[in-house]
């Protein structure tokens, strides 16, 4: 009746962004993503007989109402195929600065997924538990494998085909990410809002649809030939074009600030300079720097000094999902 399990953020190469379903989340687009050994989340489910609803701790921290609903809903997913009945306590640690404007629901769903799927008693695949995942958060479905990780779009309407893939292992490239942050602040427009706002009124958003399989073939292949040259360049061109559909919404979404400018200009001078350093930007204003073990010091301190940024975290690849403990 209760588990525990820990998964890690990722960082998409190629973005998701937009749906093709609103209600079982299934996107418009597929993704590729990096795993982040830095970042994680482990989910505490216990479900219990005294309890008469939910009750959610984040990082000790008794969760806000939306937050309690999103998970509650969540969990009426696993308590529906399991038949189980019962309320859940669940508590939530990030080891990463939540304040930060961080992506935390791909690690948050991912070990959600597998902590109450276990703790329900129900025995899911590793695809099984992505589907299970993604209905939380479309990146989350991505979490659940380390390493480099593809996110399938899917053609059925139930969404069965539509989960994540490990591409490779973590053990498969040594590739590093430096993550700028540059505002502590919560973000005002969301993912699953931003999304949906970019998809009813950008002119663009039909072409941002259309061009993506290609940009996942040429990311797949960069990835097999580990050529970081193109896996770079692809992950700038699919970062700025989200952005750039995002942009020609109506009214424009810009989840920029002037210090993301800055970091981006830091980041193409030390390209020029000979380092090879490569930027992406998810739907926030911090900046993540992807480079090889022989740049990382060289881009930290740039981004260190780059006006605007606060701090850098670092990460190398992170591994599955796991479960750490099981008690019926
Ligand atoms: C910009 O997975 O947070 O980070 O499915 O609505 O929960 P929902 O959205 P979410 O969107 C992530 C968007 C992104 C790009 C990416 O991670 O692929």
């Amino acid at each position: 009746m209760k588990a525990i399990a820990q998964a890690y953020s990722n960082i998409a190469l190629i973005k998701y962004w937009g749906k093709r379903e609103s209600r079982l989340n299934l996107p418009a687009v597929g993704s590729i993503s990096l795993t982040l050994a830095g970042m994680k989340t482990v989910s505490q489910v216990h479900f219990r007989e005294d309890l008469d609803h939910d009750h959610l701790l984040l990082n000790g921290k008794e969760a806000l109402p939306p937050e309690t609903a999103r998970v509650s809903k969540f969990l009426n997913i696993v308590r529906e195929a399991s038949r189980l009945q019962l309320f859940a306590e669940i508590k939530s640690h990030n080891n990463f600065p939540t304040g930060a404007g961080l992506a935390s629901s791909a690690s948050a769903f991912a070990s959600l997924a597998l902590a109450a799927s276990q703790a329900a008693g129900l025995k899911l695949s590793p695809a099984q538990l992505s589907i299970l995942a993604r209905r939380g958060s479309g990146s989350a479905a991505r979490s659940l494998f380390g390493g480099f990780v593809e996110m399938k779009i899917g053609k059925k309407k139930d969404g069965s085909d539509c989960y994540a893939v490990q591409l490779q292992d973590e053990n498969y490239w040594d590739i590093h990410l430096l993550i700028a942050i540059t505002s502590e602040s919560k973000k005002d427009v969301g993912s699953t809002s931003g999304m949906d706002h970019t998809a009813r009124t950008s002119p663009y958003y039909r072409e941002w649809v259309t061009t993506s399989p290609a940009d996942l073939k040429e990311m797949r292949q960069a990835i097999g030939n580990k050529n970081f040259h193109k896996l770079g360049e692809l992950a700038e061109f699919s970062c700025l074009k989200m952005h750039a559909v995002a942009m020609s919404a109506y009214p424009g979404l810009l989840y920029w600030n002037a210090a993301s400018i800055e970091c981006i200009h830091t980041i193409r001078e030390l390209r020029r300079q000979g380092c090879e350093v490569y930027f992406t930007i998810d739907a926030g204003p911090q900046v993540k720097a992807i480079c090889l073990p022989a740049g990382l010091e060289a881009v930290k301190s740039a981004l260190e000094n780059t006006r605007g940024v606060l701090r850098v975290i670092s990460s190398g690849l992170g591994g599955n999902a796991a479960l750490l403990e099981r008690i019926d």
